[in-house]
Order: C-alpha cells, then sequence, then structure tokens
C-alpha cells in the first residue's frame, strides 16, 4: 500500500510492517500496519490499552519491536533510542508528562540539546527561542518561570514546544490536549496544520474523538493490540470509529433521573486561596456552595477559574486563607489529607503521576493504599482483605492489567487514570471530589466511571467532579455550576444548554 517518494504531500514517509509488541504474555500489539502520510495527520483511535502509546514508542525509538519492521523512505531501519530517531527527524510529545518540575521552561526545552557558544551555554539565544515558541503557542508563560508553578496544562504546552523546538518532520502527539482549554487547542490545531504546510507529518492520539476528527486525515483503530480499521478522513465519521473501537454492542448510558434530596454533606462556606505566585489576587474568591447526600455536582469553567484550586482547599491539600469546610455538619477546615479520607471527604487529583499514584508500588499497592488503615491493626496488614478489595476495584472500574502484582507504570495511561478513581473509591466516602476524572480515559471507560458514580450517588454519596468538556456536564450532573474567575457566575439545573453553560464561563460559543 505504500508509495515513497520525494517530497510531494501525501506521500508515504514512514510506515509500520507487521509490527508487534510482547510484555511477558501480554501482547500490547499484534503486527500492525499502516502508513504516515507527508504533510498529514494521522491519528490512532482505540479504548485504554489498545496499544496506541506503545506503537507511537516504537516509532519514536523509546521501545523496540518483538518483530516487525519501520520502514522510513522506503528503507528498513531500527532505531536504537529516541535520540537516534530524533536524527533521524522523528520527536514525540509522550502522553505523561516528562519534565523536570524544579527546572524552568527555557532549561526544560534546551534539556540535553542545550545552545552552545565557545563559553558555554547560551543562555541568551535559549531564552529568545523559548519566546518565540510561546508566541507560536500564544501562551504567555515566562521562559524562567519553574515548571512546578506552572498548571497541568502550562506544563503540557511546555512540552508541545519542546517537540516544536526540534525541527522534526514526524512529529507524534500522543495525547496532547488532555489538559487544555478550548482555546489552546484551537491554537495547537492551527499549529498544527502550519506544521503540515511545511511538510511536517504528524501523528495524533486523542480520546477527544469529535476534536480529533477536525484535524484528521487518515485515521488507524486499533482494539487489543491489533488493528480494526484504516481508512480516509472522508470515509469515516463518529459512529465508524466507536464501532471500531469497541465492537457492535455498545452503550453509552443515560444521564440521570434526579435524585431524592438528601441531608447537606458537605457545605463549603466563604473558602477563599490567593495565587500561588503572590501575585495579589484571589484564585478562589470566597467561594460558597453545598452539596447533598446523593447528589451530583459538576463544576464547569476554563482552565485557570479555580475549580483546582478550590477542590485542593476542601481536600486538605491546600490551604484557604478565609473561609470553613463543613462535612456533615463538623468544622474540617485545614485538616490533613489523611485526616480528611479519614473522615470520608476525598479527593481525585488533577496530576496522577505528581499527587495520585505512587510510582514505586504496584497496582495493588496503589489501589488499597488510602483504605489500609482499614485493613491494618497494628503492624499487621489483612492481605487477604487487601486482595480482595483489590480484584473488587480492577472489576468495578475496569482496569486493564495483568493483576494486581504489575507495575503501576506498566499500565495504559488511562488504566492509571482508572486506578486513582479506583483507590478513592475503595474508600467508601461519603463525599468525592473529582479533577477532571475523564482526562485520558476512553468513552466507554467514562461511561462506566459515570454509571459507577450515579450508582454510588443513589447509596447517598455526594459527588463534585470539575470538566473541561461541556456535553460531560450535561451526561451526569443534576446540578450544574459554572466559576469564572474564582466565583460562581452561574448555576443550572440538568435541562441546560451547552451554549448557556459555555456562554457564563467566558467562553466562545462556537457552533459545531
Ligand atoms: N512496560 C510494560 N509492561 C507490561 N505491559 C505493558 C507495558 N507497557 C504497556 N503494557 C501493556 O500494553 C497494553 C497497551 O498499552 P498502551 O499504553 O499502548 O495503551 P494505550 O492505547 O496507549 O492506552 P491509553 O488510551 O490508556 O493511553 C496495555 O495492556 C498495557 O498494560
Ligand atoms: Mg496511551
Amino acid at each position: 500500500m505504500s508509495e515513497f517518494g520525494t517530497g510531494h504531500k501525501g506521500e508515504v514517509v514512514l510506515a509500520a510492517r507487521n509490527v508487534a509488541k510482547s510484555y511477558g504474555n501480554v501482547h500490547a500489539l499484534k503486527g500492525v500496519n499502516f502508513d504516515i502520510h507527508r504533510g498529514q495527520v494521522t491519528t490512532l483511535f482505540g479504548e485504554n490499552g489498545a496499544g496506541k502509546s506503545t506503537l507511537m514508542k516504537i516509532l519514536s525509538g523509546v521501545i523496540q519491536p518483538t518483530s516487525g519492521e519501520i520502514i522510513l523512505d522506503g528503507q528498513p531501519i531500527s532505531f536504537a533510542s529516541s535520540s537516534q530517531a530524533r536524527d533521524h527527524g522523528i520527536s514525540i510529545i509522550h502522553q505523561e508528562l516528562s519534565l523536570a518540575p524544579n527546572m524552568n521552561v527555557r532549561d526544560n526545552i534546551f534539556m540535553g540539546r542545550e545552545i552552545m557558544t565557545a563559553t558555554g551555554v547560551d543562555f541568551a539565544e535559549e531564552e529568545r527561542q523559548t519566546r518565540l515558541l510561546m508566541q507560536d503557542l500564544e501562551e504567555d508563560i515566562d521562559p524562567l518561570t519553574p515548571v512546578e508553578e506552572l498548571r497541568l496544562g502550562q506544563q503540557q504546552i511546555v512540552e508541545i514546544a519542546r517537540a516544536l523546538s526540534v525541527n522534526s518532520r514526524i512529529l507524534i502527539m500522543d495525547e496532547p490536549t488532555s489538559a487544555l482549554s478550548a482555546s489552546e487547542v484551537e491554537v495547537l490545531f492551527k499549529v498544527i496544520r502550519d506544521l503540515n504546510s511545511r511538510g511536517v507529518s504528524i501523528v495524533y492520539i486523542s480520546h477527544h474523538l469529535e476534536e480529533a476528527l477536525q484535524i484528521t486525515n487518515h485515521a488507524v483503530v486499533l482494539r487489543d493490540g491489533a488493528m480494526t480499521a484504516y481508512a480516509e478522513r472522508k470515509e469515516i465519521d463518529l459512529e465508524w470509529i466507536v464501532r471500531h473501537m469497541v465492537g457492535d454492542n455498545f452503550d453509552l448510558g443515560s444521564p440521570p433521573t434526579g435524585y431524592d434530596k438528601g441531608a447537606v454533606a458537605l457545605s463549603i462556606e466563604g473558602i477563599t486561596v490567593p495565587d500561588a505566585a503572590g501575585a495579589g489576587y484571589l484564585v478562589v474568591d470566597g467561594l460558597s456552595l453545598s452539596v447533598r447526600e446523593g447528589e451530583i455536582v459538576c463544576i464547569y469553567g476554563l482552565m485557570g477559574a479555580g475549580r483546582t484550586e478550590l477542590l485542593e482547599s476542601v481536600a486538605g491539600r491546600l490551604r484557604s486563607t478565609a473561609g470553613r469546610v463543613m462535612l456533615k455538619g463538623r468544622d474540617v477546615t485545614g485538616q490533613s489529607i489523611a485526616q480528611c479520607i479519614r473522615d470520608g471527604l476525598v479527593l481525585v487529583p488533577e496530576d496522577r503521576q505528581r499527587d495520585g499514584l505512587v510510582q514505586t508500588m504496584t497496582v495493588g499497592r496503589n489501589l488499597s493504599l488510602a483504605s489500609l488503615g482499614a485493613f491494618t491493626r497494628g503492624l499487621f496488614t489483612s492481605f487477604s482483605r487487601e486482595a480482595g478489595l483489590v480484584t473488587e476495584s480492577i472489576r468495578k472500574v475496569h482496569i486493564k492489567t495483568d493483576g494486581g502484582g504489575a507495575a503501576i507504570g506498566s499500565l495504559s495511561g488511562g488504566n492509571q487514570q482508572k486506578v486513582v478513581i479506583g483507590k478513592m473509591l475503595a474508600t467508601e466516602p461519603d463525599v468525592i471530589l473529582l479533577d477532571e476524572p475523564s482526562r485520558g480515559i476512553d468513552i466507554g471507560a467514562k461511561a462506566e466511571v459515570f454509571k459507577l458514580l450515579a450508582e454510588r450517588a443513589k447509596q447517598g454519596l455526594a459527588v463534585i467532579y470539575t470538566t473541561s468538556e461541556v456535553g460531560e456536564c450535561l451526561s451526569i450532573a443534576h446540578r450544574i455550576i459554572v466559576m469564572r474567575r474564582g466565583r460562581i457566575s452561574a448555576e443550572f439545573g440538568p435541562d441546560v444548554t451547552k451554549e448557556q453553560i459555555m456562554a457564563a464561563s467566558g467562553e466562545a460559543v462556537v457552533a459545531h
């Protein structure tokens, strides 16, 4: 099927031939064939654990295939490392961010590729180029800011900038937009089209299917490590993608049907959080909100609206300077995270790598970690009860893993996200706060998580979750709160329209 050529748009530049990858008896990829065309976008679709990241890591030299071939410009080639692939013009933006948190933006972008003069690193030139990259991405980030001070979406932009700075011919983007706002996505898509017009090929992965369709020229669908479909844009639509991703019997579930008003479970009263950098404004500005037993409240807002800071200050992760948090009528303001968990108030944090998972522990231990208190008598942990909980959690949130003993890093990105959700649900909380819980999980898993939350809510769990996807609010929430600049700008029932929600957030309403 390939036609390798010499620089015309649409010609095949890179191809995978029978590429397979196994980890012991886990067959992550089972012989995949497809072409990447010059100056076009090839998008990979597939459920969590389908093999997308594995395939991209092979194309970019991060890992080697068990069998099969990579063909570059008509010639078989193998990369021993990602820097070797980079020398051939192939770069990758990883799904899990790989920045050094305590280093600044400039140094992260040029790490390992410093611009040198006779006397040493040319920091001024690096800074100038960083500023230009930020301009291209229309992002107001100072090159000298330490990365740990940036919000997750901005860190993702830095990751993108680093890949752009390499001047690749083939740029692989594994979930580049999972933490970006709608306007940041728009800018990225402009950048992608610009790269395309200069002959750069993009390989793109996303669980935002409709969004990805906007830039897709060719689509590859993976399912359980095998390719189930490969077609051009004009032949495909959303239904086609979903059908090939998950098969025919697919049910996205239906929105919740109201709830029985219980007592107030959580009451947030005038919570105030100043900005971290000390610029003098309030990220959360005297915000009050209460949630009842059995109620699911969705907080919608743009990136930077203060949603993360609100949830973190309620759950003991961040200190508020004013206001109080009442849990079932008891004041829990300023309690530690551990104490909040013991009292039944838990948070699924936005940044799973930093706050949600312990990378050195197994899947099972990560799942049971927050509930360990319940199994421990003195120094002894009841291992059988722990094992029971782990098996139960894996089943309930549909984690695709070899078993509880697997390393957390061996799970696909979306499955790691499910572990964080499962871990917090396993503590049997009264109130659960979820910060962008659907980040990186596929549409089937999203529906499962929503179903699980709705079930638990029926049993009395109070739920607050944040999202940047307006459609999500409508698919699960009993009540929708819109946050803007640290305050509540609107409140709606479930029968609101997408446009009304977006308008209240300060977002330009774009017709789809
Ligand atoms: N180092 C590893 N050891 C063992 N199994 C692994 C390893 N890396 C990946 N796998 C397995 O390979 C399969 C494919 O994983 P991959 O990360 O490619 O999925 P993905 O399609 O990118 O999913 P997601 O949408 O969740 O990111 C999964 O079952 C995963 O657990
Ligand atoms: Mg992945």
